[in-house]
């Protein structure tokens, strides 16, 4: 990276006075300028690797696959290879992709299943329990995008994912701290007791080389022998002989038949700008194009960046927007989605038409009715010198997902099964709400937040964004679209800003702790509720993110989390 000017900077230094207040509390961003290519990540060694498949003639695709599977090793809290995740591809050209390699219910997952016998929702079952987890869809999502538009061979952009398992690196202070603070729960579990605590049962500590021995083995298979390493052969048996352990439901025939899904991206216009992400089974897409349509009418740069007026139309949209979530969406599938309604800008006029200058109240806001009807994940953004983008979301759902590993093969399971509404009416882990749009069925694939998003302009790229975060995940990067097209802010103003969250119900209003107490004290003389400011080091999302500036690129990794950018 000779070229790259790797900056890590206090925020203070950088911040403007509209969110001096909240950079104070940052320890640093980490953010670069380029000429040519790029990655942000949440894990530097997978931004690393994304930049030398690049480096080695590879284009965005071959980084983000190498990234990918690199995250799998380095970020194990939610990079996998048993979990799933959206990807949104676009080419100079202005062709763009999107693929769906979220996870489906295994062919015999009912109903109820994570009721009990009185009809209560039982949520460890569907969080902490084999039962949890969907059929894992990252490996052929992976696989099939780097088939269609990767220059580099399968093995190149997976030797440093095996080499990083196989040799290990310096464990970071986060993961030592997350390994830590899990150890009763995972001590309990003898598969994934021995991938997080060493051998005599101690903890690893900050520096300790972190070796993943049997993960590296499912990596060479996957290398080698492509889709059939892992969906067939020794690591499918792997994975049927854990959910045997557990009375999980994945079947030799669900791994055989998992595909991921080549879908029709969302396309919206905001003030001149076009917002391309990705379709259902994400709410993502849909939401923040219909949160940006809500919010076009209003001047919210004349408003100001979190002044009470642009605040209360923001939650006032999001309130409306998630209510239709709740209602309206799931597998497209096995639903019948009305994407379009939802995202047309007449429909958004007409949600945003009772709104006044006081709060509305969640139980009073149904969903649009023409019809009847701690949290993890990680993003990363992608750019190359072609101007090839790639938005990529992938999650096992909550941190370390189930928290199992299945045996032998040295990856933990997802515990995506909770983001289906188990019940009506009774919320998920993350409070949303869903009904029979998201209803568990045999083989569907259960409704997401991710918004792998890119902006672009005229016929160029402009912003790739996204976030981790369950249901703020949509609100992440509405606020970082918003602040750079609105606020005008750099890529490390517009990420590092304070963020809130509000997601109809529970009715409340989530704020990073460094949002000013006056304007909380101003929206709730607005009548809004339950204004909860997040304890200090607390956050909402991690968005790494990549701009297009006048003079080149600015890639910033999230300066609420360890990540980084590369690039040259
Ligand atoms: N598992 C979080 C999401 O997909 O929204």
């Amino acid at each position: 990276m000779s070229n790259t000017r790797l900056r890590l900077r206090l925020i203070g230094t950088w911040c403007g006075l509209a969110v001096t207040a909240f950079c104070a509390n940052l320890l640093y961003a980490n953010s670069i300028e380029v000429a040519n290519a790029a990655v942000s990540s949440r894990s530097m060694l997978a931004s690393e690797a994304g930049v030398a498949a690049m480096r080695a003639g590879g284009n965005a695709i071959d980084a983000a696959v190498a990234t990918a599977f690199t995250l799998a090793v380095t970020y194990p809290s939610a990079g996998n290879l048993g979990g799933g995740g959206f990807a949104v591809i676009r080419f100079a050209t202005g062709e763009v992709f999107t693929n769906d390699h979220r996870e489906r219910a295994p062919s015999n997952a009912t109903r109820d299943m994570f009721l009990d016998d009185n009809g209560q929702y039982v949520p460890d079952r569907a969080r902490r329990s084999h039962l949890a987890s969907g059929v894992p869809g990252s490996v052929a999502g992976l696989l099939d995008i780097h088939e269609r538009f990767g220059r580099l061979s399968r093995e190149a952009v997976i030797a440093r994912a095996i080499e990083l398992a196989q040799d290990g690196f310096p464990l970071p202070a986060d993961l030592a701290r997350q390994f830590a603070s899990r150890y009763d729960r995972f001590n309990d579990i003898p598969s994934t007791r021995k991938i997080f605590y060493k051998e005599d049962g101690s903890l690893y500590e900050e520096g300790d080389v972190f070796k993943q021995a049997d993960l590296a083995a499912t990596l060479s298979r996957i290398a080698k022998q492509g889709r059939d390493g892992f969906y067939l052969g020794e690591t499918a048996d792997l994975i049927v002989a854990e959910m045997a352990r557990g009375d999980g439901l994945i079947s030799k025939e669900d791994l055989k038949s998992y595909h991921s899904v080549w879908r029709e991206p969302i396309r919206g216009k905001y003030r001149g700008y076009e917002i391309l992400s990705m379709p259902p089974p994400s709410s993502g897409g849909v939401l923040v194009v219909q949160l940006l349509n809500m919010l076009e009418p209003y001047d919210l740069s004349e408003l100001g960046f979190h002044t009470a007026a642009s605040m209360h139309l923001m939650i006032e949209a999001q309130r409306r927007a998630y209510a239709d979530r709740a209602e309206h969406l799931g597998d497209p599938d096995y639903y019948n989605v009305p994407i379009q309604k939802l995202i047309s800008k007449r429909y958004a006029l007409e949600r945003m038409s009772d709104i006044g200058g006081r709060a509305s109240i969640s139980d009073d806001v149904d969903a649009g009715s023409w019809l009847a009807e701690p949290i993890e994940t990680t993003h990363f953004s992608v750019i190359d010198s072609e101007g090839t983008a790639v938005a990529f979301t992938t999650t096992i759902n909550s941190a370390y997902g189930s928290g199992i590993v299945v045996d032998g093969a040295g990856f933990l399971l997802n515990n995506e099964m909770d983001d289906f509404s188990a019940k009506p009416d009774t919320p998920n882990m993350f409070g949303l709400l869903g009904d029979e749009a998201n209803a568990i069925e045999p083989g569907k694939r259960m409704l997401s937040s991710m918004t792998p998003t890119i902006v672009t302009r005229g016929d160029k790229f402009v912003l790739i964004t996204g976030s981790p975060g369950g249901s703020t995940i949509i609100t992440t990067t509405l606020q970082v679209i918003l602040n750079v097209i609105d606020h005008g802010f750099t890529l490390d103003e517009a990420v590092n800003a304070a963020r809130f969250h509000h997601q109809w119900q529970p009715n409340n209003v989530r704020f990073e702790a460094k949002v000013r107490q006056s304007v909380i004290d101003e929206l709730e003389s607005m009548g809004h509720v339950n204004l909860n400011s997040m304890r200090e080091g607390s956050a909402i999302g991690d968005a790494n993110s990549i701009l297009k500036t006048r003079d080149g690129i600015t890639a910033t990794s999230d300066g609420r989390n360890m990540g980084g950018a590369a690039g040259y």
